[in-house]
């Protein structure tokens, strides 16, 4: 069937903002962030334009990873809030046109979670919802994802008298998902949360979840093909809701994410963030030379109709950089990060964008830009639409995890509480709240808020940017990257400047003549004439971005 109607896969276009509920904003005063303190703030992301929240987890937990150690699947963290507030939260995001997903978090749990608290019994019903070992295991200290924490992906259990497998860190055991058991646990989960009104998941570590390393080979031989089990996630959300997706994690080579989406029909992950774009991306920032994202784009692989690319500047996480090649990823340290306390377990950095680019805000205003005109789906998380920088005092990758700052007030107006209550540390400094605040910049139209709204409001225009058959086009300057989103009639050329310089690019659109122009949608009054040939040629600032809608004489469309 052929799709018309754009709106009908919502995530194709939409713009996707992801919020822990403990660091938003804090209602009761206690020094974290709550359920009624984000409803307080609904209307704030309303208008900002975002079109679906994605929640870290809120779930109850023993707190060891960020609440990403989960103690009860069913639960609130009743320092959040509980089950009410999260209806609640979840009808007036509905009521304004947003919808909601929620971390899934099923590759582990927390080694306090009952299930595992029992399994280390021998002989108790919940032994095989995790993977055991007898004899000691191998050297696994190269494959560790916290190398500074961890020496082994097994850690020995006393009372278990065994080892168990860990992905992370050894307070997050791995649930055995070649259990049947354990598969229905996981959908009865995902179904108590659909059925409070969630669209769906960001998936957490989806290689991890569906890898099978550990488990014993009687038990292998009767869960044959792991991706089966992706789409067996997909279909219940398909069953249960209709138009439910999957997000899923999973930082690979594109060439091994395009099995992840599933076949030809994709039929297995909804979307999944571009990590090898992103990557790419600040190579190109440091190289100031697109070539590198322009590369990485073109050899994207194309996905099926429904399903769709994630893209992002920065999430919650080290800004990884495992992709690259060492050469590259000291190009990128030595360019964004070149200390050692700013840089992660060898591989990223633990800082948010302004402070890498020095507060540049043309350079700031050209990234967001890219990130609203690159085919996909883009994905924000919080704080990014004002500028707030990271604090490089909180431990690892929480430095990037600082309350949301509101106004320049007493703890940047997250919370009422005395400074030394809060339960994470504000950023300081030149990105504190003093200098970068949503009430300060909601006054200022010049303002980065004011900016990223107005991008938000243009990609939601322009549905031809989610729904892209897209190309890169030829022009000769290295610093700059001009493509083309199409889709049906509409047809839309970006251009960003990656480099201080000013410059001229010579553009040729297919199919175009003198009957044809571009309208710039970001800067007001602006139109360019194209020849008979289809050619023109637009002026870009040092570190400028254009956005130009391909309009014919005879075309209705607004620009
Ligand atoms: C990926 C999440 O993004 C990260 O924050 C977390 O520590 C690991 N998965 C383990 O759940």
């Amino acid at each position: 069937m052929r799709i018309t109607d754009t709106s009908d896969l919502w995530w194709k276009s939409a713009v996707v903002y992801c919020l822990d509920v403990q660091t938003f904003m804090d209602w009761n005063d206690d020094g974290m962030g709550d359920f009624v303190g984000l409803n307080e703030r609904i209307d704030y992301l309303s208008e900002l334009g975002v079109t679906c929240l994605w929640l870290m987890p809120f779930y109850p937990t023993a707190d060891r990873d960020d609440g990403y150690d989960i103690t009860d699947y069913y639960g609130v963290d009743s320092r959040l809030g509980n089950a009410g507030d999260f209806v609640e939260f979840v009808r007036m995001a509905r009521d304004r046109g947003m919808r909601v997903i929620v971390d899934l978090v099923v590759n582990h749990t927390s080694d306090r979670h009952p299930w595992f608290r029992s399994a280390r019994s021998p002989g108790s019903p919940y032994r095989d919802f995790y993977i055991w070992r007898d004899d000691v295991p191998p050297d696994t200290s190269g494959q560790v994802v916290f190398p500074d924490k961890e020496d082994s992906l097994w850690q020995y259990d006393e009372k278990a008298g065994a080892w168990y497998f860990h992905r992370f860190y050894r307070s997050q055991p791995d649930l055995n998902i070649t259990n049947a058991r354990v598969r229905d646990e996981i959908l009865k989960a995902m179904g108590y949360w659909l059925e409070l009104g969630v669209s769906g998941f960001r998936v957490d570590a989806v290689p991890f979840v569906i890898e099978t390393t550990g488990v014993d080979a009687e038990e292998l031989a009767r869960f044959h093909d792991p991706h089966a089990y992706l789409r067996e996630l997909r279909e219940f959300v398909g069953r249960r809701t209709g138009d439910g997706i999957l997000l899923g994690e999973c930082n690979l080579p594109h060439r091994d994410q395009k099995k992840f989406f599933g076949g030809a029909d994709g039929d297995e992950l909804t979307m999944q963030f571009d990590f090898i774009g992103m990557q790419n991306l600040y190579l190109s920032l440091a190289r100031e030379d697109a070539r590198p994202l322009a590369r990485a784009l073109k050899r994207r692989p194309k996905v099926a109709e429904q399903s769709q690319w994630a893209t992002f500047v920065r999430n919650h996480d080290e800004l990884t950089l495992d992709k690259l090649s060492p050469g590259e990823r000291d190009e990128v340290f030595a360019a964004f990060g070149p200390d050692p306390e700013m840089q992660l377990y060898g591989r990223g950095l633990r800082r948010r964008l302004p402070p890498m680019l020095d507060g540049d805000p043309r350079r700031l205003r050209m990234v967001y830009s890219l990130l609203f005109s690159l085919p996909g789906t883009p994905v924000l998380f919080y704080g990014e639409e004002i500028g707030m920088g990271e604090n490089l005092d909180i431990p690892g990758r929480l430095a990037v995890r600082t309350p949301m700052q509101w106004t320049s007030d007493r703890n940047g107006g997250f919370s009422r509480a005395r400074p030394s209550a809060l339960r994470r540390p504000l950023t300081e400094g030149p990105y504190g709240p003093e200098h970068v605040n949503v009430g300060d910049q909601r006054k200022d139209e010049d303002s980065l808020l004011w900016f990223v709204s107005r991008l938000i409001k243009r990609y939601r225009e322009s549905p031809e940017l989610g729904w892209a058959q897209f190309q890169v086009l030829d022009q000769p300057h290295r610093n700059v990257l001009a493509h083309e989103c199409a889709h049906d009639d509409r047809r839309l050329v970006a251009l960003h400047n990656l480099s201080a310089g000013s410059c001229t690019v010579p553009l040729t659109l297919d199919g175009c003549d003198s009957s044809h122009h571009l309208v710039d949608l970001l800067h007001a009054d602006c139109e360019i004439d194209l020849d008979d040939r289809g050619r023109a040629e637009v002026g870009l600032d040092g570190y400028g971005y254009r956005w130009l809608r391909l309009m014919s004489e005879d075309s209705r469309r607004l620009a």
